[in-house]
């Protein structure tokens, strides 16, 4: 039922865990089956240099996150925005139909983590958010 590829990132997850600082953090869950997955991001000079996961979830949703952590490294986060959940499912050898639903929570997670990464840049521009002294904090 399953590709050797999804099998092997199944079985041996690449970049799990969580980016302690980092720049761009996505969470989404699938309302059907409840199962949820973390990926956060670290980006230098447009690119992004690391990414990891957190997901409780289906085998499919971790090959999937394993897959997609490999797929944005070295990559611009515009060029990262493009990758589609099919070509995920693509990169580990295709999904069964069924679980091609799986794929999309790894394509939301990375849409969002670089929708955060996105925000952040915007509401601090040019400094880190460390540096924070005397900032009024703003929520829209
Ligand atoms: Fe929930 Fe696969 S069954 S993500």
């Amino acid at each position: 039922m399953y590709s050797e590829k999804v099998m092997d990132h199944f079985r041996n997850p690449r970049n799990v865990g969580a980016i302690e600082d980092a720049d761009g953090v996505g969470k989404v869950g699938n309302p059907v089956c409840g199962d949820i997955m973390e990926l956060t991001i670290k980006v230098e000079d447009g690119v992004i240099t690391d990414a990891r996961f957190r997901t409780f979830g289906c085998g499919a949703a971790i090959a999937t996150s394993s897959m997609v952590t490999e797929l944005v490294k070295g990559k611009t986060v515009e060029e990262a925005l493009s990758i589609s959940n099919r070509a995920v499912a693509e990169a580990l050898g295709g999904l069964p139909p069924i679980k091609m639903h799986c794929s999309a929570l790894a394509e939301q997670a990375l849409q969002s983590a670089i929708q955060d990464y996105m925000g952040r840049q915007k509401g601090s521009p040019g400094e880190t958010k460390e540096s924070g002294s005397g900032e009024t904090e703003e929520q829209d």
